[in-house]
């Protein structure tokens, strides 16, 4: 198993995602604590794993909540080795988002990333540690109507590369992973639980010609988060079935279009 022996703290970890990271964790040996303001979601999610999983309801953007997630941790396994930063807010009205929604985005998105790296280095330090902070494709290109959310998610690129310079003094190693479209609550809710709709509209747009299996990311977080990827840090992980390969030709051959 990957993570024999290890404690991993994961956020957003109550909705589809996160807990589809907390449980593939969990399975290759890690002792996990999730964290997520959905309390009742978050202690479904833990309860579903079993012994190794605790939940913590917190507020990722609240210091004495992150002092509290590390406390819990702490004295529950002693020690820390992954952080995965996934909990996130979709609140982006575009070019009409108010400075409250700027604020509070960043706020969950990005600021709460380095406040919980910042409370977790000293526990992690020496051991080997790996923090993971989901960052997406949203970050290298626009989307319409979307600007906070891709904003943030750039951020988290670069946050990545600065927590992996100062970090590295303490053996930590840091990487975002960018996945493109992923089955998730969202989707699940947009699609009224349609897959197959889901898939066939992410189509053109993944060289997979699909979206995302949560399952396939979390391989992903759990590769990084093991000793198997030393080598790695200050990385963007794509996890994005081609997205970020393909252009603006999209997988069609344009070419043969001015001889037609
Ligand atoms: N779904 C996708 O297709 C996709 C694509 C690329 C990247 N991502 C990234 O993957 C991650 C998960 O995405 P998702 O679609 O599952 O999101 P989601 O909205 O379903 O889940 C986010 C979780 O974070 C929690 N959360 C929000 N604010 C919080 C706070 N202040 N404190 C603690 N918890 C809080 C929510 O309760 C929720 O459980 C995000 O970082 C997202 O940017 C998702």
């Amino acid at each position: 198993m990957l993570l024999e022996g290890k404690v991993a703290i994961v956020t957003g970890a109550a909705t589809l995602f996160g807990r589809e990271v907390a449980r593939t964790l969990a399975g290759e040996g890690a002792s996990v604590v999730l964290v997520d303001i959905d309390d009742a979601g978050g202690r479904e999610a833990a309860a579903s794993i079993g012994d190794r999983a605790v939940f913590v309801c917190a507020d990722v953007t609240n210091d004495s909540d992150v002092e509290r997630i590390i406390s819990v941790t702490l004295e529950r396994w002693s020690g820390i080795d992954v952080l995965v930063n996934l909990a996130c807010s979709y609140n982006d009205a575009g070019a009409e988002s108010t400075r409250e929604q700027w604020l509070s985005t960043l706020n969950v998105n990005v600021v709460s990333m380095a406040m919980l790296g910042a409370a977790a280095r000293p526990h992690m330090a020496g051991r080997g540690g790996s923090i993971i902070n989901l960052s997406s494709i949203s970050s290298k290109v626009a989307q319409t109507g979307r600007w906070v959310y891709p904003v943030s998610k750039a951020a988290i690129v670069q946050l990545t590369r600065n927590m992996a310079m100062d970090y590295a003094a303490d053996g930590i190693r840091v990487n975002s992973v960018s996945p493109g479209w992923t089955w998730s609550a969202i989707m699940d809710t947009l699609s009224k639980g349609d897959r197959a709709k889901t898939h066939a509209v992410a189509a053109p747009f993944h060289l997979t010609r699909r979206a995302g299996d949560p399952q396939e990311v979390a391989q992903v977080i759990a590769f990084l988060a093991s000793d198997r990827t030393s080598v790695v840090t200050g990385a963007d992980w794509a996890a994005d079935g081609g997205y970020s390969a393909m252009g603006p030709e999209q997988a069609a051959s344009a070419i043969p279009l001015l001889e037609a």
